[in-house]
C-alpha cells in the first residue's frame, strides 16, 4: 500500500482527502499543528474509517520534527495544502502568508528531496489568475500578475515546483480551483462551528443556526446577474475525487520522466451570493436575513476558468449539486447541536 503524507490533514477541508485516500486503500500520514483544526476532527475521521490513520501533531515549520516523519515512514507521495488561505488576511498580513505558505513549503520540499520523495500533489488556487487574463482561464496562461498576497504565494510555490520538476526531477500535480464548499456525506466533517468563519457558506450556516442575526452581502461593482459576486462553488468531495483520480492515473505512469501538470478544476457553474442565499433558504426552509454592504477591497471579479483538460485527461467533472453541499453542511450543524 502506498504511503501518502497529507499536510494539515485534520483541517476541516482536507480531512476529506484523508478519508477518501484511506477508503481507496492508501495509507495516509497526517501532519497538522491543530492551529486550524481540532482533535475532534481526528476522532471523526477515525469514526468514518473504523481506523486511526497515523497523525503527527507538529508544525511543518519544525524542520527536525517533520524530517523525523520522513525517517519513520516510507513516504511515496505528499499532498500539500499550503496552510493559510484567507484572501482578506493575506492582504492585511502579507509577510505571514509568505512565511507560512512559501518559506515552509520550501522547507517541506527540502526534506522531501533529502529523503528522495519527489511525488507531489499541490493544492494551488484559481487566485493565481487575474482580470488581465482573457476568460475562460486556461492552464497555460502566464499568471504572474496576481491580485492578492494569497494568490502570489500560490504562484510562487507553483514556480518553485516547476523548477524542481525541471531540474530536480520532482513529479508534480498542480490543482487550481476557487471556492470549495464542504461537508462530508457522513455529516461528521465540517468547519469547526466555534470558529469565526472565513467563507460565505459557513457564515450562511451561522445565520441559519441563529448564531448570527444576519448575513452581510458585499456589493459587486462588476455587473453580474444580480450585482453580487459570482463564484464557482465546488464541493470538496468532487475536489478530493479529482485528487484521487489524478493520483491513480499518475501512479501508473513512468514517473522517471514525468514532471509537472497543472489542472483547472471548475464546475462550469457560476453562482452569485444572492443565489447561494436562495439555495440555502430552499434547503433549510428558513429565511436568511441579510444586509447589503460596500464591496470588500480584496474581492476578486468573477473568475471564469476552463477545466476541459481535467475532463479530457481523467473524465473528471464536478457532479455534486450546490444544494447537496448545503444540505450536508446543515446536517453537520444539527449533528453538532445534538452534542454528538
Ligand atoms: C465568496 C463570495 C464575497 C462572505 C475564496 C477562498 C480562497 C480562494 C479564493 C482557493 C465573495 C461574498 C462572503 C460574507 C459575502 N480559494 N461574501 N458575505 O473571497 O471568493 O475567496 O476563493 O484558493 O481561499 O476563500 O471566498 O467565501 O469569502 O466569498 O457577500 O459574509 O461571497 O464577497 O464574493 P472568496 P468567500
Amino acid at each position: 500500500m502506498k504511503n501518502i503524507l497529507i499536510t494539515w490533514g485534520l483541517w476541516y477541508l482536507w480531512s476529506h482527502a484523508v478519508v477518501a485516500f484511506e477508503q481507496a486503500w492508501y495509507n495516509t500520514i497526517i501532519v497538522d499543528n491543530l492551529d486550524n483544526s481540532c482533535l475532534s476532527a481526528y476522532r471523526r475521521i477515525s469514526k468514518i474509517l473504523w481506523k486511526t490513520p497515523k497523525f503527527y501533531e507538529l508544525d511543518i515549520r519544525d524542520y527536525k520534527a517533520l524530517d523525523q516523519v520522513f525517517v519513520e515512514n516510507n513516504i511515496d507521495w505528499v499532498i500539500h495544502f499550503a496552510w493559510l488561505k484567507a484572501v482578506w488576511e493575506s492582504c492585511e498580513m502579507p509577510l505571514l502568508y509568505f512565511d507560512n505558505n512559501v518559506i515552509w513549503s520550501i522547507k517541506l520540499f527540502e526534506i522531501m528531496e533529502k529523503h528522495s520523495v519527489k511525488n507531489l500533489i499541490f493544492s494551488s488556487s484559481a487566485t493565481v489568475y487575474n482580470s488581465d487574463n482573457p476568460i475562460p482561464y486556461k492552464e497555460w496562461f502566464d499568471v504572474w500578475l496576481t491580485s492578492n498576497p494569497y494568490g502570489t504565494t500560490k504562484y510562487i510555490i507553483e514556480k518553485i515546483m516547476n523548477d524542481l520538476s525541471r531540474f530536480s526531477h520532482f513529479n508534480v500535480i498542480n490543482l487550481r480551483y476557487f471556492n470549495p464548499i464542504w461537508a462530508h456525506p457522513s455529516w461528521l466533517i465540517w468547519e469547526n462551528p466555534e470558529w469565526i468563519p472565513n467563507n460565505l457558506l459557513p457564515y450562511i450556516m451561522k445565520v441559519i443556526s441563529w448564531e448570527l442575526k444576519e448575513l452581510s452581502v458585499f456589493w459587486s461593482d462588476y455587473q453580474t446577474k444580480d450585482w453580487t459576486w459570482v463564484r464557482d462553488y465546488i464541493d470538496v468531495n468532487d475536489l478530493v475525487d479529482w485528487h484521487l483520480k489524478a493520483f491513480k492515473r499518475f501512479e501508473k505512469m513512468d514517473l522517471k520522466n514525468w514532471n509537472f501538470e497543472t489542472y483547472n478544476l471548475w464546475t462550469w457553474k457560476w453562482t452569485s451570493v444572492l443565489e447561494m442565499i436562495k439555495y440555502s433558504e430552499k434547503v433549510s426552509w428558513k429565511k436568511i436575513n441579510y444586509v447589503l454592504r460596500d464591496r470588500r477591497s480584496w474581492d476578486l471579479p468573477t473568475v471564469y476558468s476552463d477545466s476541459t483538460k481535467a475532463w479530457i485527461s481523467l473524465w473528471w467533472e464536478a457532479t455534486t449539486p450546490i444544494e447537496e453541499s448545503i444540505s450536508n453542511s446543515l446536517k453537520f450543524i444539527d449533528y453538532v447541536k445534538d452534542g454528538k
